[in-house]
Formats: C-alpha cells, structure tokens, sequence
C-alpha cells in the first residue's frame, strides 16, 4: 500500500494538511484546493512562479537541464526526424502517426487550406498598414462568424473540425495579411506543395510568375514551426486555456492566445529582438556591444537584452542551439554567411554569456535570439515573425484547449486576490466632498 505524502501548514496555530501529488517527471504539486475552505486564506503567486495551473500531458520543460519534451519526445529528435505536420499530430493525438494516419492527417489539413470567399473580404476593412498581428486577431476571431457548423464544444466532431480548420487557415490568414499590407493579391492555397512550402508560396508567388519554395527554406521554415508548436503553460497558452475556460469558442480562444503572444515578453520578443540587432548595427555593429550591454545592466535604462532569459530555462534554451543550426544553413543557401547581423548575434551572445549580470541571473538565449535573423534571410517580413509563431503555436493552444475541455477536473479559471483598496465605506452627496 502506497501512503499519501502530505504537506502541512502552520497558520495562526493552527496545522492544516494538504496531499502532495506526483507527476510522471518535474516538481511535486502541493493540492491546495481545499486551502480557503479550510484556513480562509489565498495563495498569493503574481505571475504565477510556483503554479501548476492544471495536469497536462503535452509538453514537458526542464529549465535547468535545458530540455523540451513533446509528448515524451525530445525536441531536438523531433526537429531532425519528424516535419511540422508529424508533430502537429504528436501533440494533438499523443502519439506519432504512422505512415497511413500521417497521409489521413495531411489529406484532412489539405481540405481545409482555403478560406471563406466572404472573409478574403474582411481584410478591405484594416488600414495597409495595419500590423499583421492585429489582423490574424481580427481574422481569427471573425473564423467563428463564418464556421457556425464548429462552435459547439461538447461536440467532438465541432472540435475536431474546428482543430484542423485552425491547422490548416492559419497559413492562408498570415501570408494574406501580408499580401494586403503590401498590396499584392491573394495567392490561393497550393495543395500539391508541403505545409511550409504553401506557406512560402503564398507569401512570395504572384499570379503572374510560376514560383517553387526553395527546398532548404521549406525545410527552415518547416523547423521553425516544430520548435515553436507548444512550450507548456506559457502565457499565451494560459490565455487559451482560461479563455476556453469559459466555455468560449475556439476560434475565440485562438484569437485572445493570439493577442497575448503580441507582447514584446512573449511572441514579440522575436520582433524586438532584430529591431535591437538593427538598432545596435546601425550605431557602430560590434564594436559598441559593450556600451549596449552597459545598458542593458542599468536598471534605470529600461532596456533588456531582447531575445535572451525565459521564465522557466536557467540554462540553454534547446530551441536557440536548434535555430542556431538552422539559421547557418539558411545563410549558406542564400549566400549570406558573411551576414552583419548573424554576426553580431553570435558576439552579443559571446559576450553576454562571459558577463556576471547574465551568468549570475542565468540568462541564455531564448528561442527568439536567431529566428529572427533566420526569418529576415527567408524575406520575411519582421512585422511578421510574430505571425508566424502564432501559426505555429495554434496547435500547441488547440492541443491544451482540447486537453482541458476533456479534463474532468476542469473549472471556470477564476483567481482571488489580495486587495488593497479602501474599506468599505459610504458615498457622500457631492457638495460634501472635499
Ligand atoms: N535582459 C536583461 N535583464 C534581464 C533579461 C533580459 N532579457 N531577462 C531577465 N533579466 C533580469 C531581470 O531584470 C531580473 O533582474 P533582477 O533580479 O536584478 O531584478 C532577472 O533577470 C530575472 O528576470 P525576471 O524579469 O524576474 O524573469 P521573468 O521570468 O519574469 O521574465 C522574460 C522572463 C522572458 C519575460 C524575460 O527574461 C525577458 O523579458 N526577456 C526578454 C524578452 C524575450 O526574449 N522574451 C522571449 C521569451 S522566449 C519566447 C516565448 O516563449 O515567448
């Protein structure tokens, strides 16, 4: 017999006792559920350091080896054996596909690529110079209005349509927001080329030309996709996830995920990180790293090194040794291996990593330090590396979506707080107020 390890508490003399849960790797959980009912006290945890928010099976992160599991996988296995498309089924489904439910699965993605004719028209409405993200919000949020046939979410097949409904629009949504910015037309799915390479296709083909993805890009984009599709309970997750809470649509879930990942600490980071590159290229490139480091150590500069740091890795993030590969062959296929950029990067990285303010805190490169470089290369526009990554992530969100509506468990998210505002006290008739 196996005994219930406990945890107990000491409060206004008082012992309470709660049950310590064990998952199948990482921290054991203290089950405080029962913590108000019992003490009629809250926890107080702002950005969440030491919260499980929910049991989940998906993805599994050890900040201080540096390690990525998908579904037990580790990511730098994935992104060398498996493409996007794989990987999208791994995290949905819990396992990788075999060979016929891989073909099923692709097919399945294939029939879903267009977008309704009627919201090719909603785009009319943004400015041309709207920020791409604040399209794919508008645009994905507006999925729910033209897929009524997939909102009821205790229906599983309303869910399963409306997974690889998501899947397969996202593609098509972001390259035509970029269409529409620079004024080019829309380029209709091809379903003959792989997810990457449609993607590509509609980005840079034009009617008038015949256009094929370059191979070695298809391949680096195809990357980019798996080394983004999940990273457990981060913030744009738990926006999915407490959206969904709710008993929201996904189409509406997806679309506040993507409003989250918006943020410079988040998704945006990517953005913000070439800007920085730029910025510091512009002023003298290497040679004034120094004085910008100095910078980023003032506490008073507001300034950070963009790109580097993570909540959870206090070490190497797998992903960055990954886009660090990538981001050579990408610049050898084009011709750029002299690139200033890729440079500085790796100088910057050279020196912050040998600087007591980065090794005492534990900053390393995240995930975002060279894909922007990496997407700059490829033509991407920067205003739509944040696109991208939410293109990526839609199956990670729809895959922990999914997790917790199927979760017995599951409740409205509903936190408490500590508040610090006045007591109660009565309104007084204005010509008494002071
Ligand atoms: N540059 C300079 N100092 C930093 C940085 C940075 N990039 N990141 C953290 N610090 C400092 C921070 O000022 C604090 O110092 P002190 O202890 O003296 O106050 C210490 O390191 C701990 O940082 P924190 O802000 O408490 O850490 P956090 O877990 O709340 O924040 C983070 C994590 C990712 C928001 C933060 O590291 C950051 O803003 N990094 C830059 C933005 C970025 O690259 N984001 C992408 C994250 S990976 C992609 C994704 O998942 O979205």
């Amino acid at each position: 017999m196996t005994t219930q390890k406990i945890a107990t508490l000491g409060l206004n003399g008082q012992t309470y006792e709660f049950p310590v849960i064990t998952g199948t790797i990482g921290p054991e959980v203290i089950d405080i559920r029962s913590l108000y009912g019992k003490t009629n006290a809250f926890t107080f945890d702002p950005g969440f350091m030491s919260t499980a928010s929910c049991r989940s099976s998906i993805t599994y992160i050890d900040g201080d080896k540096g390690e990525l599991l998908y579904r037990g996988y580790p990511i730098e296995q994935l992104a060398v054996n498996c493409d996007y498309l794989e990987t999208c089924y791994l995290l949905k489904n819990g396992e990788l596909p075999t060979k016929i439910e891989y073909e099923e699965f692709v097919g399945t993605v294939r029939q879903h690529t267009m977008v309704h004719e009627q919201l090719t028209r909603l785009y009319q409405g943004f400015r041309r110079d709207a920020h791409p993200m604040a399209i794919l919000v508008g645009m994905v949020g507006s999925l729910s209005a033209y897929y009524q046939d997939s909102l009821d979410i205790n229906n599983p097949e309303h869910r399963a349509v409306a997974a690889m409904r998501l899947i397969a629009k996202m593609p098509t949504i972001a390259a035509m927001a970029y269409k529409y910015t620079i004024g080019e037309p829309f380029m209709y799915p091809r379903n003959d080329l792989d997810y990457a390479g449609n993607f590509l296709h509609m980005m840079f083909a034009t009617p008038c030309e015949k256009y094929e993805p370059n191979p070695v890009l298809s391949r680096a984009l195809d990357r980019i996709l798996i080394l983004h599709a999940d990273h457990e309970q981060n913030a744009s997750t738990s926006t999915v996830r407490l959206s969904g809470s709710s008993g929201a649509n996904p189409f509406a879930c997806i679309a506040a995920g993507i409003a989250c990942l918006w943020g410079p600490a988040h998704g945006g980071a990517n953005e913000a990180c070439l800007k920085m590159l730029d910025d510091i290229q512009k002023n003298g490139g290497v040679a004034k790293i120094g004085e910008f480091i100095e910078k980023v150590k003032d506490k008073n500069s507001n300034v950070k090194l963009m790109g580097f740091g993570h909540r959870v890795y206090k070490n190497y993030d797998p992903r960055a040794k990954l886009m660090r590969e990538t981001c050579h062959e990408v610049l050898h296929e084009l011709g750029l291996q002299n690139d200033p950029l890729f440079k500085l990067a790796m100088e910057l990285e050279r020196i912050a990593l040998e600087d007591d303010y980065f090794v005492s805190r534990k900053l390393y490169p995240n995930v975002d330090f060279y894909s922007g470089i990496v997407q700059k290369a490829m033509g991407i526009p920067v205003s739509l590396f944040t696109g991208i990554f939410a293109m990526a992530r839609t199956i990670g969100w729809i895959a922990q979506w999914n997790e917790m509506i199927g979760d017995t468990e599951q409740k409205i998210g509903r936190p408490r707080q500590l508040y610090t505002g006045a007591p109660r006290r009565d309104v007084r008739p204005m010509p008494l107020r002071t």
